[in-house]
């Protein structure tokens, strides 16, 4: 077995070392050209409103982005919090989830696409550490993404046009390379790029057609020209400090509000929410990690007082990553987009199976659920179905 794995590492690290695989190398990014970059399909990075709307008539947007694997244990948390929801519109309020592949169960995948929240893509292997991902080739963010896509699509039995959207475990970039896959094989959004400097005003979304803007916190960032991706850019939380947390669990600092204070939370979650809501109402964006917030059900139910709060106000709209980029796409003012047609999804049905399968890349047996066959080995880079 241990001959096997050692094959399979060989194997893995010859496609790292492998060329570049993909059809051309886009030239460097020019500074954003105004009249050139227009909506629906450009947008220079800025913390101008989309449409040039002011921010009253400007839906707020609170986008809730889970990530790493979905299993028996998350899932609880996410029907008790998440479902049966409805944004003031009459809409389902949804939020997104950056799947990894590893440890994670397709049924539970399948049930979270089935109650209209958004699937999106963290990565085959969430390998640690940070500096894989800052290192990863072209051909390794294909195998770890674009082919996941592919076995989300397969396992999980979602459409594959519904996954649009990525984001980096560590919030780790890697240069040009992400962003090329991203536009080589047709995912929508990115949105694992942190900003310290454009809190508030917060930047919105923007296309990397040109030259972005945005301060680097986790190098190497894209500087060519690559039309039409989009950037969801992070936009941290401000802890009692004045430090910015991208992911809410960053803001678990020695002066954090008391952890088992709901109380106190939820006015430090609505402090955070303010800025963008009295600001220029670019989308509040609520990241978690579920294994390091449950610990705490304080910060839980300070979080279920905050959505009861937002599903209620006729001008905040708590939608997935996925519809914030159409709405900048087609900007339109809260007049027009509450009389909109709700988010439609194309229902699907799962026939669970029980899979205990072998890795061939480390010989170890992995046990899974899918709602397809079960594979013949672990599905694992460069052999994603795992056949
Ligand atoms: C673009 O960024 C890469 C690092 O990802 C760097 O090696 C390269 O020199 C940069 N190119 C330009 C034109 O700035
Ligand atoms: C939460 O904090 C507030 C303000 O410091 C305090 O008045 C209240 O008693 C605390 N609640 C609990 C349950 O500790």
């Amino acid at each position: 077995m241990k001959r096997l794995a050692l094959l399979a590492l060989l194997l893995v690290s010859s496609a790292t070392l492998a060329e570049d695989s993909s059809s051309e190398v886009p030239a460097a990014a020019e500074p954003c050209d105004r009249e050139a970059c227009k909506l629906p399909n450009c947008r220079c990075s800025g913390t101008d409103i989309p449409g040039g709307l002011t921010p009253r008539d400007t839906p707020q947007f609170v986008v809730l982005a889970f990530e790493d694997s979905v299993h028996e244990e998350n899932i609880v948390t996410y029907r008790r919090v998440l479902y049966n929801r409805r944004n003031s519109n009459g809409c389902a309020a949804s939020a997104t989830f950056f799947v990894s592949h590893l440890y994670s169960n397709y049924v539970f995948v399948n049930e979270l696409y089935n109650r209209g929240h958004e699937v999106a893509l963290h990565s085959m292997t969430h390998m640690n550490p940070s500096t894989y991902w800052r290192d990863a080739t072209y051909d390794v963010i294909k195998q770890e993404f674009a082919d996941q896509r592919v076995q989300m699509s397969h396992f999980a039995n979602i459409p594959f046009d519904s996954i649009t959207g990525m984001r980096v475990p560590f919030l780790q970039l890697s240069g040009d390379n992400s962003f090329r896959v991203m536009s080589d094989y047709g995912l929508k959004y990115d949105n694992s790029w942190a900003t310290n400097a454009y809190t508030s005003p917060a930047m919105w979304p923007y296309t990397l057609d040109y030259q972005s803007t945005q301060d680097c916190l986790a190098p190497p960032c894209p500087n060519a020209s690559i039309p039409g991706v989009w950037v969801n850019p992070i936009i941290p939380w401000v802890d009692l400090d004045g430090k910015p947390c991208s992911l809410v669990h960053e803001c678990f600092a020695i002066n954090s509000p008391d952890l088992f204070n709901e109380t106190l939370w939820f006015q430090f979650i609505l402090n955070n929410f303010e800025r963008h809501y009295f600001g220029n109402r670019a989308p509040f964006g609520v990241s978690l990690l579920e294994g390091v917030i449950y610990p705490f059900p304080q910060v839980l139910s300070a979080l279920e007082r905050f959505l009861d709060v937002i599903n209620n106000l006729d001008d905040v709209f708590m939608v997935t990553s996925d519809e914030v980029i159409e709405w900048v796409k087609n900007p339109v003012p809260i007049s027009q987009y509450r009389t909109q047609a709700c988010r439609q999804f194309i229902p699907t049905t799962c026939v669970p199976s029980q899979c205990e399968v072998i890795s061939s890349y480390d010989g170890r047996e992995y046990e899974f659920e899918s709602c397809n066959v079960c594979p013949r080995v672990y599905p694992w880079l460069g052999n994603p179905l795992g056949q």
